[in-house]
């Protein structure tokens, strides 16, 4: 395949694959497209070596960094969460889950425990920009962001050393910014998307950033998985894809297998967009956490990374005690269309297929026109 991505990055396939799985990451540079990283749930040191593995595989990637514009500053002696969380908040989710039986976490762990997943969690700029400095590190060829506009210098250092930078929007606004900020490539995500969402549609929203965007290549995010969507956005323009949700049913993707089984009978409605994760509109998978944060006794949610660290708890709660309604993860309503395991190998094969299969069909068409006209 041909495109301006592929010419920009020498790789075969548009497709780029957003993955905090490494496995799926080489798996997809290997075949051909791009790999990226997600590092936002790394630590520093975690990071490294999960760049080092990648090093060794030998092909292309890229890594994404979570850096949010409006965020609260926590300082940087990184305090406990009890610090940080107000009681009202803790107060409301440990009642939540006492009340459904779901036990809590042994006194004697409960802050080691916390603390270990807290050492994962980087959504300020300063925590951001430390990964940053690992990944520079590395032989990485595309840097892109989440959340917000990086410092014209920040792009500059990147492009001395030959790495390309992408950016996730959302809107034209967003997109605007990015393209004033100098990036190569924007991922235009519509709101169907897993993730930190928009409220504009896949649909309508990467037209209009491909008219924006004049020369810079857009990849399509929001509901690809499969050939005819594939096709559905290089014939909306743009130059490529970037899939999220698609990976969360391959072997090579670390999920837990209770909610791997969730994900894969769920319905595509069950994605919702919610802020109880995360503090900032998330689509999520659907469950009984999410739908306590809508009732009218909830507090209000945490700027992040506030609500983020608020939901670790209850996290590591539900996942000791198995408790499958009350399990969440960030998934796209492509979550509707994961029915069973998969490996991103097949994933990859049967979305060239059906894109071939979606070109001729097309073909025909103005064929077939052509032929009665
Ligand atoms: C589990 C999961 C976690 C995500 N986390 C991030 C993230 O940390 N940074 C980011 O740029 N995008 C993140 N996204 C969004 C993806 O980069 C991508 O834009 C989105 O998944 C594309 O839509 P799709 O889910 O319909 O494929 C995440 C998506 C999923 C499914």
């Amino acid at each position: 395949m041909k495109t301006p991505l592929t010419h920009m990055f020498g790789i075969d396939i548009p497709l780029f694959a957003f993955s905090h799985c490494r496995n799926v990451v080489a798996e997809v540079s290997k075949a051909g497209g791009m790999g990226v990283l997600g590092a936002a749930g790394f630590s520093a040191e975690h990071l490294d070596e999960e760049l080092r593995w990648l090093d060794a595989q030998g092909h292309p990637y890229g890594v994404d960094l979570l850096i949010p514009q409006a965020h609260q500053d926590i300082g940087s002696h990184k305090p406990t969460i009890d610090e940080l969380v107000p009681d009202t908040h803790r107060d409301f989710v440990n009642a939540l889950l006492d009340d459904a039986g779901v036990p809590k976490l042994p006194d004697s762990d409960r802050a080691s425990l916390i603390a270990d997943q807290a050492r994962e969690i980087n959504m300020t700029p300063r925590e951001a920009e430390e990964l940053l400095e690992v990944a520079l590190a590395h032989p990485i060829k595309l840097l892109v962001n989440a959340l917000g506009v990086p410092p014209r210098h920040s792009v500059e250092r990147l492009h001395v050393k030959g790495i390309r930078v992408g950016a996730l929007v959302g809107s034209l606004a967003h997109a605007r910014a990015q393209l004033q900020a100098g990036i190569d490539l924007i991922v235009a995500q519509g709101s169907e998307a897993g993730g930190h969402t928009g409220t504009i549609t896949s649909m309508v929203l990467w037209p209009q950033i491909v008219d924006l965007a004049g020369s810079v290549p857009v990849l399509a995010a929001g509901g690809v998985g499969r050939g005819r969507q594939m096709a559905a956005a290089l014939a909306l323009g743009a130059a490529g894809v970037w899939c999220g949700s698609v990976w969360l049913g391959t072997t090579e993707s670390e999920l837990d297998p209770i909610l791997r089984q969730r994900l894969f009978d769920a319905r595509a409605e069950d994605a919702v967009q919610t802020r109880a994760l995360t503090g900032k509109p998330c689509r999520a998978l659907r469950s009984l956490y999410t739908d306590a944060w809508d009732r009218s006794d909830a507090p209000p949610k945490l700027p992040m990374p506030l609500q983020t660290l608020l939901w670790l708890e209850p996290r590591l709660r539900v996942q000791r005690a198995r408790a499958r309604d009350w399990m969440s993860y960030p998934v796209g309503q492509l979550v509707g269309d994961l029915k069973g395991p998969t490996t991103t190998r097949a994933v990859i094969h049967d979305m060239l297929e059906e894109f071939l299969d979606s070109v001729e069909r097309l073909k025909s068409c103005v064929d077939d026109k052509t032929t009665a006209g």
